[in-house]
């Protein structure tokens, strides 16, 4: 660049483009605690641009790159999406250093990824030395998977599971201790005889793997099973979280190559229940070998004889409803990341489960993810929604808030048993949107959920301001005369609603019925 002093403009153009090549690398903190790395290796021939983009996870090629001066851009394609999701990144090179703004062209958010610009990312060259760790780890090692094969289910989860995850709150700062305090308080709030029996530890246990390959865990965890042995001991069930890839989302270590060997050791240690969750499985799966690679733990997991619940994670991808459960899977996530907010929470709520309730019944369940009540980042109104909600759509019930220290009106929520009762129902029915009407996400929505008995109502307000709302027996298929009808979070009888019901919705909140 110091040619620029003397040569003018003209040559500042072309040492920006010849300083754009090499290696960059961002590094920003992750919640497991571990740096999030991403690093651009570019090589520049002209004002043409090619090599790789690379998270921790997985790695792109650079496609379209261009540089023009010392600005720059480049797209990556993500074939795991339907339709594929192009990603757009554009740079200004500043001497050692860039910022990168990344814009999704084409196809549905990554987890976490809002639609409209993300960034700037600060990038800074690094020397040759600095060895670019990407390619050598995401180099698959597999056999090639034979034709998939649906297998039969496990006859597990007949009702949703229920419990409690250790992500949303505490993500990398779960330990042995938080997580046996967490077991207590869920004995002596009531959660567990209300049905919250599984306590899931998510990423950020794991070790490194020992001179046989068996995975350890880390410093956090000195015992697993002695801990599970504790959950055991107060009537509840324990839970673990790996990643088919090299690495789990928070980067720790994944089962890749070890799947049969890990699910032994979680057996021996005494876990109930695997989440399993995709990552960087992308760097060493072709898409359509993600449904043998999850199939393959199902399989390892049942040949341990010992019952374990499967929890699918791969945010929806591939249309997971389809083949979920034909993989094994008890539920699957459907959706990126919840996050504890009023507009994360209703749109994965209210939009994006629409359609899938042909894919859920006893025994495999969409999961819309867990829940964020008691968090902070809501209402009490804006909870009971949520809670109502995932109850409507028969999602799993994981609790992810801090048991120890629950307040009374987060009790209330969580220990709603009437409500609780709609989620468990024996029918095991995923309830769907009867009509919406008013402008787009702040709609006034009537929704329903056949019962073994009867039909769940919800009436939502998804707007600024509390509303009337009115619901005619009829178009939610109760066919009874003059039904019985019971609110679900007044807990009392109404009367005098023969045909219909008109009740004032406050804003973000819900009225909840059982009508039967
Ligand atoms: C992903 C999952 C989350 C959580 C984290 C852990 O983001 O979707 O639910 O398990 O990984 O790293």
């Amino acid at each position: 660049m110091r040619r620029l002093v003397l040569c003018g403009l003209w040559f500042a153009t072309i040492a920006g483009a010849a300083d754009l090549a090499g290696t960059w690398r961002s590094e920003m903190q992750g919640r497991g605690g571990q740096p999030n790395i991403t690093t651009c290796v570019f090589k520049v021939e002209g004002n043409k641009i090619t090599g790789t983009y690379a998270t921790a996870q997985r790695a792109f090629p650079i496609e379209n790159g261009a540089v023009d001066g010392v600005a720059f851009s480049f797209q990556t394609s993500d074939g795991f999406q339907t339709p594929p999701r192009i990603t757009e990144y554009k740079g200004t090179l500043n001497g050692d250093q860039f910022e990168l703004t990344t814009v999704i062209l084409a196809g549905a958010p990554p987890r976490g990824f809002g639609r409209g610009p993300q960034g700037p990312r600060a990038f800074k060259k690094v020397s040759a030395d600095v060895v670019f760790h990407a390619p050598p780890e995401l180099t698959p090692t597999h056999k090639a998977f034979p034709p998939y094969q649906p297998i039969s289910p496990n006859s597990y989860a007949k009702t949703p599971p229920m419990g409690w995850n250790s992500w949303n709150k505490f993500a990398g700062r779960v330990d042995d201790k938080s997580v046996r305090e967490m077991a207590d308080a869920i004995v002596s709030s009531g959660m567990r005889d209300a049905g919250y029996v599984y306590v899931n530890i998510d990423d950020t246990w794991e070790g490194q793997r020992d001179k046989d390959g068996n995975i350890t865990t880390n410093e956090k965890f000195p015992e697993m099973k002695a801990l599970a042995d504790y959950i055991h001991s107060k009537g509840l069930k324990i839970g673990i979280y790996s990643s088919p890839g090299r690495k789990t989302c928070a980067g720790y270590e994944g089962s890749y190559g070890h799947e049969e060997q890990d699910a032994k050791t979680w057996a021996a240690w005494g876990f109930d229940y695997l989440k399993y969750d995709w990552c960087s499985a992308t760097a060493v799966y072709r898409p359509d070998e993600m449904k043998a690679a999850y199939e393959k733990m199902a399989v390892a997991l049942r040949a341990t004889g010992r019952p374990i619940i499967y929890s699918l994670c791969q945010y929806g991808e591939l249309n997971v409803g389809e083949w979920g459960a034909g993989a094994g899977g008890n539920l699957w996530r459907t959706t990126g990341d919840i996050n504890d907010s009023w507009r994360s929470m209703s749109t994965i709520g209210f939009d994006q489960q629409i359609g899938r309730e042909i894919y859920a019944g006893p025994g495999h369940w969409n999961d819309p993810d867990m829940l964020e009540i008691g968090n902070g980042g809501m209402t009490t109104t804006e909870y009971r929604t949520h809670m109502s909600l995932w109850s409507i759509l028969a999602a799993p019930l994981l609790a992810g808030h801090d048991v120890r220290t629950m307040p009374d009106f987060t009790r209330d929520i969580l220990l709603n048993t009437e409500v609780i009762a709609i989620d468990q129902d024996d029918a095991g029915k995923q309830g769907t949107r009867v009509r919406k009407e008013g402008p787009e996400g702040q709609t006034l929505e009537v929704w329903k959920k056949p019962l073994s008995k009867g039909v769940a109502v919800g009436l939502f307000n998804r707007g600024p301001e509390a509303a009337p709302m009115t619901v005619k027996w009829s178009e939610v298929g109760v066919t009874s005369a003059n039904p019985k009808i019971r609110d679900l979070w007044t807990h009392r009888d109404i009367t005098n609603a023969a045909t219909e019901y008109t009740v004032n919705v406050p804003s973000h909140g819900v009225v909840m019925l059982r009508v039967e």
